[in-house]
């Protein structure tokens, strides 16, 4: 073993997550339960049901978990925890269980941003504990975080210290998707039926790609306009609405938008290599569009398998890992924050 063994709690959203990782990079265990289907009945998240399923699935997860890595507490160096951005009621079951567990078994407590964990799923690796380590993603690391709830182009300069080069300026990427595939009448989430559907269809039109005032800015709101006029314009005219070519077209400008900004970022700013983060990172049109376009810079993208994309707790574990090597300890003192930022250094 190299390094600290730390079990994980994500709980910021609608999956719950606990998992075992090792040094901030080898997964022992990593259990999800998602209440997508759940939430599939409302066509989009209730905070309530979200934070009382939480509560419903964390012990089990924990156990499963603990089950899973063969690891007792007296073999944990740890125990990691989100505590924001995220809802309060799902944050809050997370940070308190972390918080008895680490009074109780008297191990320390680390705290982790949630959008700091989606970028250290790219140091994540389920390798057996006797093969080595893939080498460590290089610094200085372009991040594009993609989710529900974020959409940011983030400078890496080394661990735990970060610029914030450009955000979005209204929804975030993956809100995006899950709004338009509620137009579109697909299943929540939208960004998987969104994507699936697109598959092999022509796009139905061209929609217009957005203006910000921030050169790293993003913006979708307009983009989700223009698909319900697009929509709209169809039943008026009593005509079917293509889905496949709609979703197509709006996949592409949202994958362009992103995949531009992010391009010319890594040239700007002579990065290393450019890492994805995050839900959305899972989508096949961004992960093959950005990387080909990298390429043609000899940038490589780093992506972590679409199961560490979305929320989880070894991303948790991972991030953890550095925090808890660089002596970050929290105590009970840690509070849920729904808004936690990064804590931004200026821009180079
Ligand atoms: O990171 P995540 O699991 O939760 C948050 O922190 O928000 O991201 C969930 C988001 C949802 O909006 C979902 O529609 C989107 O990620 N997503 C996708 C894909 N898979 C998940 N978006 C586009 N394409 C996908 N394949
Ligand atoms: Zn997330």
């Amino acid at each position: 073993m190299s390094g600290p063994r730390i079990l994980a709690i994500e709980s910021s959203c609608d999956e719950t997550g606990v998992a075992v990782v090792v040094g901030g990079r080898r997964i022992e265990a990593n259990q999800v339960a998602t209440q997508v289907a759940l939430h599939a009945a409302t066509g989009g998240i209730v905070p309530e049901i979200a934070a009382r399923q939480q509560l419903r699935w964390i012990i089990p997860m924990l156990e499963a978990a603990l089950e899973t890595s063969g690891a007792d507490w007296g073999a944990l160096d740890a125990v990691a925890v989100t505590y924001g951005p995220g809802l309060i009621g799902s944050l809050l079951v997370g940070v308190n269980l972390a918080k008895a567990l680490a009074v109780v078994h008297d191990l320390p407590l680390v705290g982790v941003n949630h959008i700091e964990g989606h970028i250290y799923a790219n140091w994540l690796t389920d390798a057996p504990a006797d093969e080595p380590l893939p080498p460590e993603p290089e610094f200085p690391l372009l991040c594009l975080v993609v989710s529900g709830g974020h959409t940011q182009l983030v400078l890496m300069h080394d661990h735990g210290r970060y610029t914030l080069l450009g955000q979005t300026v209204d929804d975030a990427a993956g809100e995006a998707f899950d709004k338009v595939g509620r137009l579109l009448d697909l299943p929540y989430p939208g960004g998987p039926a969104i994507s699936e559907a697109a598959v092999g269809a022509i796009p139905a039109t061209r929609f217009p790609r957005a203006r910000t005032d921030g050169p790293y800015d993003f913006s979708f709101s307009g983009l989700k306009t223009a698909v319900g006029r697009e929509v709209a314009g169809y039943r008026e005219r009593g005509e079917p609405i293509p889905v496949d070519g709609i979703a197509a077209a709006f996949e592409e400008a949202v994958v362009d938008a992103l995949a531009s900004k992010t391009v010319v970022a890594a040239r700007e700013h002579g990065v290393a290599a450019v890492a994805l983060g995050g839900g959305v990172a899972a989508n096949r049109v961004l992960r093959a569009t950005l990387a080909e376009r990298l390429a043609a810079d000899g940038l490589p993208l780093l992506v972590p398998p679409p199961a560490w994309c979305t929320d989880n707790g070894a991303m948790i574990g991972a991030a953890a890992g550095f925090r808890f090597a660089a002596g970050d300890r929290a105590d009970a003192s840690l509070e849920a924050i729904p808004n936690l930022a990064l804590p931004w250094l200026e821009a180079p």
